[in-house]
């Protein structure tokens, strides 16, 4: 009988409850082994009416095997499979081993088992249960939290468990942040009652005192050292109060039981312990290996220790642990060998490796190399946790120290892909212990730094990249210079706050990178232009850099060579002002990251698109993708990106924007992310521009354009130059225009035509102005960058009503608010709307659209579907669940009057 836990089982009912009505959510239940958590899942299963209910548990052993936790949750729907859209299914199947392919996106397998999830919660809501969580192999893991954190509609309700102190299991961190329940010991009141019923014979008064107080209110430690509750033995096993952990004294009671079985009893249950699957057959035929009949696990079984069926299941996890703890090395090993033998190598090859692996005593050359070929075969996959496993053991088991070196590198790397930063760092360490020739411990090296970055974005970072890149150049100059294409990368990133080597520095050592040794790749005239930049200024850089860009836009393909650099090719187009090269290269930025499956790189691109959806006006589509970054930040674990501080800036809110700036320059001021503080510092000029602050935009322009940024410096000088003709500076307004002048003379493109047009018309008087003014307008007009347009015409506006032309006034102030408001920009069209205003014509209050009432969410939907999408299609691409779109799509019918999607199309949603 269960006793105590009413308040969780509340916590549950309320999931179910929502999750019938279509409100989905997830709960991670956390505690100590034994305090109740598969109780309370079993209760959650047992009260789940109406539910269908399918589960999966993370099981102890040295390794996960990818996407096998999600795979044994998933398979029960797999008949759902052909509802999904392709490429979906494509993914599911290949992460299944059921299909060969590329190995998919861990993104895409989310999107794929979201969708699976709530087709089959199409028919009756579906209770998703993850037992041992903390035990999952790291892909699956991360595949559920996902999940987790992007349900909505669709009548799902998850409970993942996860066992506190569990070491060094990356799989654990990646639930953060989701809702948590905690189990805690049980009550004094409810602890004696449950000892009480457990135990049949009358409690020594002492004894049952010595047993609460050591429990602590864990059930499992009540009904486990109750069994011992003799005072004498009591005593000998348990009579050194908070010596150990409760799960540690409990094993150890395990334990004690165990030993007392017969030999051929503890083999079984110790072969059963070493196969993660549990798989009765399996059993069977390794105990026959060595010679053992089937019943002799039958006394095991009579001790309550475990239950064989078709699978072979131990009362508690404790018990496989310790019954393999328990087990001397040798006989660990004999388990493993019969277990190898057991498995049949064509059908199971990866386990059966596993097996000889945990079976070879010292080294094992053979058995390595078959790890190796598992490994091949995990991140083919995408399982690149489970490869890097693989590895690990390879390595392990090599016997020639320089080989085990390169595998331990090898592995480090796949661990670091994986998302799995600690675990590659220590990888590391083992590796450059060996004997590693030039080229790899160059190679280790550059693996530190790039570890480092994904684990801090420390600005120590370019210094550790420069000196790999050093060592790389006589060894392998390709892989030299892409080091210092890297290291100047991380040196921009890091720009004024690096207390390593700054970016000049960095630049100056990458002069003396090795040439290429065919025609240049497009990264390798980046780096040469890059390093103009620095050594010789922007202007000196314009020809280097618009060649690279060139070379970029030229090489479409989808390997390497394309996606090297591309983000800092994002910035000199940024930096060149060429919208039209900037916008090709953030979409295809996006897209290569994709393919790839690279979370974290494409966390940056869809962040760098935002930016330039922002200044393109698409506010709202910019929204979304930020939204999308957030989510996928919390599902990596990286620290979040800050690009939302442009949307906000455009926004034009005070309050927010600068609440965002001070959290973000504080926490980049102590990364040492110096590049984030320019970016912010420049957002909050054309934030302060829009709300007619002159004096702090000016401020804030100042600090971005003194920083000599790679992108931002420059691209700040417009605002500058406004700021100070409005603040009264004219000659720190001169001193702005002369620098961006030359700068636009060099870049040459209509944006920084425009720009340079606009900035002059500022500071010029007479008719001079104005042919400026139109100038820039004309410009303007014939790139992507609307809200700069926008802008345009309000600079004009605002210079004819000076001037007393306010019939001319009124048309571009008309324009410009129209524009401005109409994206979103809304502290620009307030001081449109004010100068219209004074002009003498009432700014027309924008007829409200429809539209306005829908949260940007709804109104990507809107836009999506109104373009014909179908709700899958719109899921797929926001990474949501077909019936949660639907669902929006009510919310958005009902705001817009409407009832159907052909009548979507007629809505104005721009
Ligand atoms: N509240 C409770 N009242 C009575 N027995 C409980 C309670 N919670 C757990 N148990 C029992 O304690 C043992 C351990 O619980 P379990 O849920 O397996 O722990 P965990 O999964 O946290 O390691 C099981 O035998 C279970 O039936
Ligand atoms: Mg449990």
């Amino acid at each position: 009988m269960i006793r105590g836990r009413q308040a969780e089982y509340v916590a549950v009912q309320r999931l179910l409850t929502r999750a019938r009505g279509g409100d989905s959510g997830a709960l991670v239940v956390r505690g100590e082994a034994g305090i109740g958590k598969t109780e309370l899942l079993r209760h959650a299963r047992a009260t789940a009416s109406g539910f269908r209910v399918v589960n999966t548990a993370g099981v102890e052993s040295e390794i996960g095997f990818a996407f096998a936790g999600l795979h044994q949750l998933c398979a029960p729907l797999m008949d759902r499979l052909a509802a999904l859209p392709e490429p979906q299914q494509a993914a599911l199947t290949v992460a299944f081993g059921q299909r060969p392919g590329e190995a998919p996106d861990p993104f895409l397998v989310g999107v794929a088992t979201l969708g699976l999830l709530a087709e089959a919660a199409e028919d009756e809501p579906l209770l998703c249960l993850v037992d041992d969580a903390h035990w999952l192999d790291l892909v699956s893991a991360q595949v559920f939290a996902f999940v987790a954190r992007r349900v909505q509609a669709e009548r799902l309700a998850l409970v993942f468990v996860l066992r506190d102190q569990v070491p060094a299991f990356e799989a654990a961190k990646v639930f953060a942040g989701l809702t948590e329940l905690r189990l805690d010991g049980l009550t004094d009141a409810d602890a004696r009652a449950l000892l009480d019923s457990a135990v049949h014979a009358p409690l020594d008064d002492r004894v049952r005192e010595r047993i609460l107080a050591e429990a602590r209110g864990n059930p499992l430690a009540l009904l486990e050292l109750s069994r011992h509750a003799a005072p004498a033995r009591l005593a000998g096993g348990f009579g050194m109060p908070d010596a150990r952990s409760v799960p540690g004294r409990i094993e150890e009671s395990f334990q004690r039981r165990a030993a007392g079985l017969p030999a051929s009893a503890q083999t079984m249950m110790l072969i059963a312990a070493a196969d993660p699957v549990g798989d009765a057959a399996l059993l069977w035929r390794a105990a026959e290996h060595l010679g053992i009949d089937a019943d002799a696990i039958a006394p095991a079984e009579a001790a309550g220790l475990l239950e064989v069926g078709a699978t072979v299941r131990f009362s508690h996890p404790l018990v496989r642990s310790a019954v393999y703890r328990a087990a001397e090395p040798a006989e660990r090993r004999r388990a493993h060998g019969a277990l190898a033998e057991a498995t049949d190598e064509r059908a199971d090859p990866d386990r059966r490796a596993w097996h000889r692996a945990r079976a070879a005593l010292g080294t094992d050359e053979t058995v390595a190399l078959e790890l190796e070929r598992s490994a091949g075969r995990a991140g083919a996959r995408g399982g690149l946790g489970a490869a890097a496993a693989f590895l690990e053991r390879a390595a392990a088991l090599t016997p020639d120290p320089a080989d085990r070196a390169y595998r331990a590198l090898s592995a480090a790397q796949a661990k670091h892909e994986a998302g799995a930063s600690d675990a590659a760092f220590e990888l590391l360490t083992v590796a450059v212990t060996g004997p590693l020739d030039g080229l790899h411990r160059a190679r280790a090296e550059r693996l530190r730094a790039q570890i480092e970055f994904a684990r801090t974005r420390s600005s120590d970072v370019p210094g550790m990249l420069l000196d790999a890149a050093k060592t790389l150049a006589p060894l392998d100059p390709a892989q030299s210079r892409d080091t210092y294409l890297q290291a100047l990368e991380a040196a921009i990133h890091a720009g004024p706050l690096g207390h390593g080597r700054g970016v000049v520095e960095v630049a100056e050592a990458a002069r003396d990178a090795p040439p290429p040794a065919g025609p240049p790749s497009p990264a390798d005239l980046l780096l040469d232009g890059l390093v103009t930049r620095f050594t010789r200024g922007y202007e000196a850089s314009v020809p280097g850099l618009r060649r690279a860009l060139q070379a970029y836009r030229d090489h479409l393909g989808t390997d390497d060579a394309s996606r090297r650099g591309l983000w800092a090719a994002c910035r000199a187009a940024y930096m060149l002002w060429d919208d039209e090269t900037l916008y090709g290269l953030t979409t295809r930025f996006i897209r290569l990251a994709r393919d790839a499956g690279a979370l974290s790189t494409l966390a940056t691109a869809l962040n760098f698109h935002s930016t330039v959806l922002v200044q393109i006006g698409d506010l709202a589509q910019a929204a979304g993708l930020v939204a999308d970054v957030a989510a996928i930040s919390q599902s990596t674990g990286a620290p979040p990106l800050p690009h939302d501080i442009v949307l906000r800036a455009y926004v034009g809110r005070r309050a927010e924007a600068v609440e965002l700036f001070d959290v973000m320059v504080q926490e980049a001021t102590r990364r040492g992310e110096g590049t984030v503080v320019t970016l912010a510092n420049s957002s909050m000029s054309v934030l302060y521009n829009g709300l007619s602050d002159y004096r702090a935009a000016l401020q804030a322009a100042s600090v971005t354009c003194d920083a000599d940024e790679l992108t931002h410096s420059s691209a700040a000088l417009p605002e500058l130059v406004e700021a100070a003709v409005r603040a009264g500076e004219p000659s720190r307004a001169a001193a702005a225009l002369e620098r961006l002048s030359s700068c636009a003379r060099a870049s040459c493109t209509p944006l920084a035509l425009g720009v340079e047009a606009r900035s002059r018309a500022l500071t010029t008087t007479g008719s001079a102005a104005e042919d400026l003014y139109r100038e820039a307008i004309d410009h303007l007009s014939r790139c992507r960058y609307g809200t700069f347009l926008g802008r345009a015409h309000l600079l004009y506006g605002e210079w004819l009503r000076r001037e007393g032309r306010r019939q001319d006034a009124r048309e571009q102030l008309r324009t410009a608010y129209e524009m401005l408001s109409g994206m979103g920009v809304e502290a620009f069209a307030g001081r449109a709307a004010r100068e219209l205003r004074a002009a003498g014509e009432q700014p027309r209050k924008r007829v409200a659209q429809p539209a306005d009432a829908l949260t940007p969410q709804e109104l990507r939907i809107a836009r999506l579907v109104a373009a014909g999408a179908t709700s899958r299609e719109v899921a797929a691409q926001l990474f949501l669940s077909p019936r949660t779109i639907d669902a929006h799509l009510r919310n958005i019918f009902g705001k817009l009057g409407i009832a159907s999607r052909r009548e979507l199309r007629s809505v104005r949603l721009s």
